[in-house]
């Protein structure tokens, strides 16, 4: 990226999708205002399940392309359960997009802010500061029924293909270990724990093997390894001592909504798809139909993904004032939270969309002076 003028892709989907890319754009506007240097310029396109049920596509002709062409893509949430295909999955074209852009690198972090719900007892759960790391690009996913890769056998049986290249998994592991750098940078603890199914699985085998093969070309990162059932143990018993797991997409699609539920629930669980040249952030929540038209949805998910994709731009880009409204953001939410401005529905608080967005705003204008 040589540019300063970044163009960002909105599809703001289904459900509370809507409501909280709505939140998450007013957010950026008011971290971006104030800073000098870039524009972000936004185009809006149609997909998902409602538009599915009036146009019988999953997204606007073109929006492929448009969102290959763009910097980045905001997304809200796809899916309503009672929008399906024939063969009774959902609409999913955001699957599509992480294969088509190769987002391999899913980044859910997972971290516990003061005064929001603890669900567990122990004193240590305030420590919680983890990012699940999800391959999002093959594993289980390879065959979702959006690819058409499932074997079909009539009405008798039905295969799957759980997909593990080697190419992919050296970029996801580097992936892994830079962003445990990165954060170690910032007083990380510096470990990567490679989650995995290793002792019954070749294909898992084959993860931790490339796993240990590009760990010597990172010595000051710590490693260990973890079964996915002791792992989901662990997440119960000392989420703390965690920092990032890297994991088989199917894997970290259901760890990540158990980490997520550590912290207060999924409402704060934001998320970044990252691949060599493109980038799409989306909370990690789906469309929430119980809570959808009442002001109930908690929107720092999405915000967070929002001050995740100035992160991104600013990293690729080299534009300074991107980083420093990306931490703008997420100081509004660490103050948010410790002077209890910040008091979400989804954390039995008195909050809505709109009042939780308002109060993000007010903190981050207030501290911009
Ligand atoms: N990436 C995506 O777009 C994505 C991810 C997951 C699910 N989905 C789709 O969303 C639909 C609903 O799926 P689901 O119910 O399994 O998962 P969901 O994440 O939508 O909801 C699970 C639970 O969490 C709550 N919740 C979720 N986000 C919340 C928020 N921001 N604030 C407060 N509470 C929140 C919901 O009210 C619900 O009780 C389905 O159609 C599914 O396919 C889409």
């Amino acid at each position: 990226m040589t540019t300063n003028r970044f163009n960002i892709v909105v599809i703001k989907g289904d459900g509370i999708g809507v409501d909280v890319t709505n939140a998450a754009l007013e957010v950026l506007e008011a971290a971006c205002r104030r800073r000098r240097g870039f524009a972000l310029v936004y185009s809006e396109l149609s997909g998902g399940a409602a538009y599915y049920r009036e146009t019988g596509r999953e997204m606007a002709p073109d929006a492929e392309k448009k969102a290959e062409a763009a910097d980045a893509i905001l997304l809200g949430a796809i899916g309503l359960p009672s929008v399906r295909h024939a063969n009774g999955t959902e609409v999913s074209p955001h699957l599509r997009l992480r294969e088509i852009l190769q987002l391999y690198a899913g980044i859910r972090p997972v971290k516990a802010y003061p005064n929001a719900p603890k669900m567990l007892a122990d004193d240590r759960a305030s420590e919680i500061d983890l990012v699940v790391l999800r391959e999002s690009t093959e594993g289980l996913f390879y065959s979702a029924a959006i690819h058409n890769r499932s074997v079909v056998i009539g009405d008798e049986e039905v295969r799957e293909t759980l997909k593990i290249s080697r190419a992919t998994t050296e970029r996801l592991h580097d992936f892994g270990f830079r962003l445990a750098q990165k954060r170690k940078q910032r007083g990380g603890k510096g470990k990567v724990t490679c989650v995995d199914k290793a002792n019954v699985f070749q294909s898992m085998a084959f993860f931790r093997k490339i796993f240990h093969e590009r760990a010597r070309f990172y010595p000051d990162i710590e490693t260990s390894c973890n079964y996915v059932d002791a792992q989901a143990l662990d997440l119960i018993r000392r989420p703390w001592e965690f920092d990032v797991l890297v994991m088989e997409n199917m894997f970290g699609d259901i760890i990540s909504d158990l980490a997520g539920g550590l912290v207060g629930g999924m409402g704060i669980a934001c998320c970044a798809e990252i691949g060599d040249d493109h980038g799409l952030f989306q909370p990690a929540h789906g469309s929430a139909p119980d809570i959808i038209g009442q002001d109930k949805a908690n929107p720092l998910a999405a915000i967070l993904s929002g001050a995740m994709m100035l992160d991104y731009l600013h990293d690729r880009s080299g534009v300074e004032a991107l980083a420093d409204a990306a931490l703008s953001i997420e100081a509004a939410v660490q103050r948010g939270f410790s002077e209890k401005r910040i008091r979400p529905v989804e954390y039995g608080g008195d909050q809505g969309t709109v009042a939780v967005t308002k109060a993000i705003v007010d903190l981050i204008r207030r501290s911009d002076g």
